[in-house]
């Protein structure tokens, strides 16, 4: 089963997507990246349609910098017990810079992702903008994180 898609313009991204990717870009505008200078924002659809954004936030102790897909995630489960998670919008600009560069998340946040679809048993769609410039809407984390490490093998006698 094909389990993501790609778009070569953001104007083929169904409505939905647009607004999210449209929310997350919002989002960059409260990044703290003093240090990267690399602004990213996420926006998390709710199944009742709540928006949760998320911005990188970064700490002179370098370990500490937390991307914008963890903040987002770690804050609706915080404020939105319950609801369950159906997609993730992902972009970032450099400082000072209006347009996108390509931002794919990091291995940290994919591993979170899949925890939260473990937890709520049901995927996540993400959507970010490639190194090819091109928009991926992957239909869970299966396609972004293939052989996980989850809960499951630490149950595996
Ligand atoms: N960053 C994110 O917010 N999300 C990612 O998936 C990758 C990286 C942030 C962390 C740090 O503040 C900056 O981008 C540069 O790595």
């Amino acid at each position: 089963m094909k389990d993501f898609e790609v778009f070569q313009n953001i104007e083929e991204l169904d409505s939905e997507s647009k607004y999210l990717v449209h929310k997350a870009k919002e989002a960059t505008a409260h990044a703290y990246a003093p240090y990267s200078k690399f602004q990213v924002g996420a926006a998390l659809m709710l199944d009742d349609g709540t928006v949760v954004t998320g911005s990188n936030q970064e700490n002179a102790s370098y370990p500490l910098c937390m991307c914008a897909e963890r903040v987002a995630l770690y804050t609706a489960a915080t404020l939105h017990p319950g609801k369950k998670m159906t997609k993730l919008a992902v972009v970032a600009h450099k400082k000072n810079h209006k347009e996108l560069t390509p931002a794919t998340s990091c291995g940290a946040c994919r591993q979170v992702m899949l925890e939260f679809e473990h937890r709520q048993n049901m995927p996540m769609q993400v959507i970010q903008l490639a190194k090819t410039n091109e928009w991926i809407l992957t239909k869970g984390t299966g396609s972004l994180l293939p052989f996980d490490f989850s809960g499951e093998n630490l149950l595996a006698v």
